[in-house]
């Protein structure tokens, strides 16, 4: 099945062809194994190329080498998608290469390095498109946050050993001030590299997101009778950016946002402290998500967005399994995270296979992003499937992005 996802608002749909051509660009389905995700389960061997500025249909066999360095910003509004299953690349799991990159990265100095460089990238290539990175940082940093953490931290957590280990080029990960007041910047940097043609910040930001709500909305009222939505918890808040679009889309219900960081947590109530109140205030929970606490089947919906590419397998499976336990029958569950479209795409810029992904290239990626390669082995749908879910859907909501929803049965 391909997805197609209009980048103008709101609009999602879903295709059955398997190569087509947009004005801009054309995306070629391609049988050949060189640089392709094989499908498991016997299918046939499928990767998607995306080539810039073509005008006609296209439907060829070719080489993943084909992807030009220049061709990944381009990926134009309207694109057809069509995601495959990785099979486990070489450098992933307890390899002989893993190990030594843990070591690599476990050696401080060279640590600090890549945290360094990581760093400098990030907020020059926000800073290049009018993201006023360090301005939003100091802006937090200089404030009153520091007066939320004494109502949101809970004392008695524990945090699980992943949460602990340097993450995203800071020392003690999402545990930091620094960390949480550089968030949201982070997640505009993220909007804007994902739709690198929209004509401003805003335009990404709600395609993006727009898209996201609509699935989620879309696969409620679907599956769910038109049950009313009382109840929404956004599992992973971080700043709460997530956590406002869910307030906004649903103003009739009641909003949790419930993170690990205390940091992140107090920057959310802060921020929210500061704008105009809202009928229904949302509540702030700092908890585990893998196991929150709260009472069973007490949400209509529980939204997951941009956190399992964050966390071991492990974690994956019980977020998603507390998920579950938390919603009511006919609930909804959503997750949006990475496709694995875009790993594909990315990957195959820097090595003639995805499976061969150069070392360097994964010690780099395993310094920021220690757990990207087990979120791209899960899969998902299955994970959910086995938690109880039904009706489990896939869309690819935005060029990177995937959204899995399911639903809890009656
Ligand atoms: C990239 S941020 C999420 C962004 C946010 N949902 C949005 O869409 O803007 C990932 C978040 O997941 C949180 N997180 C990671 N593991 C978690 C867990 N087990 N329980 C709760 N939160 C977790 C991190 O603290 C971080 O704030």
């Amino acid at each position: 099945m391909a997805f197609c996802a209009h980048a103008k608002l709101n609009s999602l749909c879903a295709v059955s062809s398997s190569s087509s051509a947009t004005a801009r660009v054309t995306v070629t389905v391609l049988t050949s194994s060189t640089g392709c995700a094989r499908m498991r389960n016997g299918r046939q061997t499928n990767c998607v190329i995306v080539r810039a500025a073509s005008s006609s249909s296209s439907s060829s066999s070719s080489s993943s080498t084909e992807v030009s360095r220049s061709s990944v910003g381009t990926i134009p509004k309207t694109t057809l998608y069509q995601e495959g299953e990785l099979e486990r690349p070489r450098w992933t799991g307890e390899t002989p290469l893993s190990r030594l990159v843990g070591a690599l990265i476990s050696f401080k100095p060279l640590y600090s390095l890549l945290k360094l460089g990581a760093r400098q990238v990030l907020i020059s290539t926000a800073e290049k498109t009018n993201i006023p990175w360090r301005d939003m940082r100091r802006e937090i940093l200089e404030s009153e946050v520091y007066n939320e953490m004494d109502s949101i931290q809970n004392n008695s957590i524990v945090y699980p050993d992943y949460y602990l280990n340097p993450f995203h080029a800071y020392d003690v990960g999402n545990l930091s001030w620094l960390a949480a007041a550089e968030a949201e910047a982070a997640t505009m940097s993220m909007m804007r590299r994902t739709i690198p043609d929209a004509s401003s910040l805003d335009e990404a930001k709600q395609i993006v997101r727009g898209n996201w709500l609509q699935a989620i909305e879309q696969h409620h009222q679907k599956y769910s009778g038109n049950a009313m939505v009382k109840d929404i918890l956004d599992v992973g808040c971080s700043v709460g950016v997530s956590t406002r679009y869910l307030a906004d889309k649903f103003p009739s219900a009641k909003i949790t946002g419930l993170d690990l960081s205390p940091y992140f947590l107090a920057v959310a109530q802060f921020k929210e402290k500061q704008s105009t109140p809202r009928k229904n205030p949302i509540s702030w929970v700092h908890a585990n998500g893998e196991h929150t606490g709260l009472p069973a089947k007490s949400f209509d919906i529980v939204s997951i967005a941009y956190v399992l590419h964050e966390c071991p397998a492990r974690a994956i499976v019980n977020l998603v399994k507390e998920a579950f336990r938390l919603l009511r029958p006919g609930g909804t569950f959503s997750v949006t995270d990475n496709s694995v479209v875009t790993s594909m795409t990315i990957m195959a810029l820097y090595s003639r296979n995805f499976v061969e992904l150069s070392p360097v290239l994964f010690t780099l990626m395993k310094s920021t992003e220690p757990f990207l390669d087990e979120y791209y082995l899960t899969d998902l749908e299955g994970t959910m499937k086995e938690a109880g879910f039904v009706n489990v859907r896939t869309i690819l909501t935005d060029p990177r992005h995937r959204t899995m929803t399911g639903t809890v049965p009656y």
